[in-house]
């Protein structure tokens, strides 16, 4: 992949592997980042591109070393670094680096919970970690009731549910949700009813000495691969038929409809839905209905079992982070008349923890 510039130097390509493309001259004009054209606090355009004349033509271009110089023929000259175009053109730095677990992952994704830790590249790891597992554990970190609100503003922005900023998921007479008496709760993603769903899910621990309330984690990723490989009919049902998710209480009505395993355009898997306490699926055929029960049913059992998931008791301070849109969590049911159990959580979007992510990596150039 590179650059090149036509002998006349009024043409631009990009050279790949069987391609010889054209750069358009306007697509170029709006990626000029002088300082007449783009804000340099916050790279928006200074002008409204739909305005450029669409004859826009290269008076001249050329390759100095790293950069493209080009003069349009509206006046307007600059420098391009090449590097930063052909990431751009082959969208080279999107790739997240992910790892399909099972139940034999034995090294959590572990780490240790310090003041301003999200100020250093450690900060980086943990987010990297993250976005590899599906979920991180940070030890450690106070055992202060509402702490975690603190905490999330840090790694992202809050986002307020029905159940407020913070919920604390211990047993309560009444409950408003499962979550909150202590049977079981085996694996499921959080709040698909709601539009978005909520995408990081933390819950932090305040008190765990009941005897059971284990916590379960499984990676939803890994599962719908598994099906995709071993149970083509099945994963055909799960990812294209969409269920309807609800929860409503004495003030709350929601309602939201989505596939139990989501593609993404090329097919990879792009987010799993499961809360089969509260999932409603459309009428169909008596015989696709039959095919979708047992594909829900086997969904179900793998999220479940030892061969895909992980067991274990959270200690005191100890903050678990989950991917709402990978991971499915649950936990074992526990006894009350021992000890306390009492974990808080909240959620947190994807799109600002990225955000703090990319930050990071910007800021120590990694
Ligand atoms: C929840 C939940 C798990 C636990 O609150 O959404 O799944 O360990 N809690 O209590
Ligand atoms: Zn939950």
């Amino acid at each position: 992949m590179k650059i090149g510039v036509a002998k006349n130097k009024k043409k631009i390509f990009v050279h790949a592997l069987k391609s010889n493309t054209e750069i358009h001259p306007l697509w170029l004009r709006e990626r000029v980042t002088n300082v007449d054209y783009l804000d340099e606090n916050n790279g928006q355009r200074l002008y409204e591109p739909s305005e450029i004349k669409k004859d826009l033509r290269i008076k001249k271009a050329l390759i100095k070393k790293k950069f493209l110089n080009v003069q349009f023929n509206d006046g307007v000259k600059t420098e391009f670094v090449i590097k930063e175009l052909l990431n751009e053109i082959f969208k080279k730095n999107k790739k997240q680096d992910i790892t399909f677990w099972n139940g034999k992952l034995f090294k959590k994704p572990i780490f240790k919970f310090k003041k301003k830790l999200f100020e250093f590249k450690d900060g980086y790891k943990v987010f990297k970690n993250f976005y590899k597992y599906g979920f991180v554990i940070i030890k450690n970190a106070p055992i202060k009731k509402n702490y975690l609100i603190k905490f999330a503003n840090i790694i992202g922005i809050l986002r307020k549910t029905n159940f407020g900023t913070l919920f604390n998921v211990k047993s309560v007479r009444r409950a408003s949700d499962l979550a909150y008496t202590s049977h079981a709760l085996s694996a499921h993603t959080d709040n698909p009813y709601r539009r978005p769903i909520p995408g990081i899910q933390l819950l932090h621990c305040i008190k765990n000495d009941s005897v059971g309330g284990h916590s379960t984690l499984s990676d939803g990723f890994s599962i719908a691969n598994h099906l995709r490989k071993r149970y083509p009919k099945y994963f055909q049902l799960l990812s294209s038929i969409k269920i309807r998710f609800t929860y409503q209480d004495s003030k709350t009505i929601l309602e939201n409809w989505g596939e139990t395993i989501e593609l993404n355009s090329d097919n990879t898997i792009k987010r799993v839905r499961l809360s089969p306490r509260l999932d409603y699926v459309p009428v169909l055929k008596k015989d696709k209905l039959n095919q979708f029960y047992k594909a829900r049913s086997l969904f179900i059992k793998l999220c479940n079992s030892k061969n895909f998931m992980i067991e274990f008791k959270l200690k005191p301070g100890d903050i678990m982070i989950m991917d709402n849109y990978r991971t499915l969590h649950g936990r074992t049911s526990y006894n009350m008349s021992v000890g306390e159990r009492h974990l808080q959580g909240c959620y947190v979007d994807h799109d600002s923890v990225e955000s703090n992510m990319k930050n990071l990596k910007r800021k120590f150039n990694i």
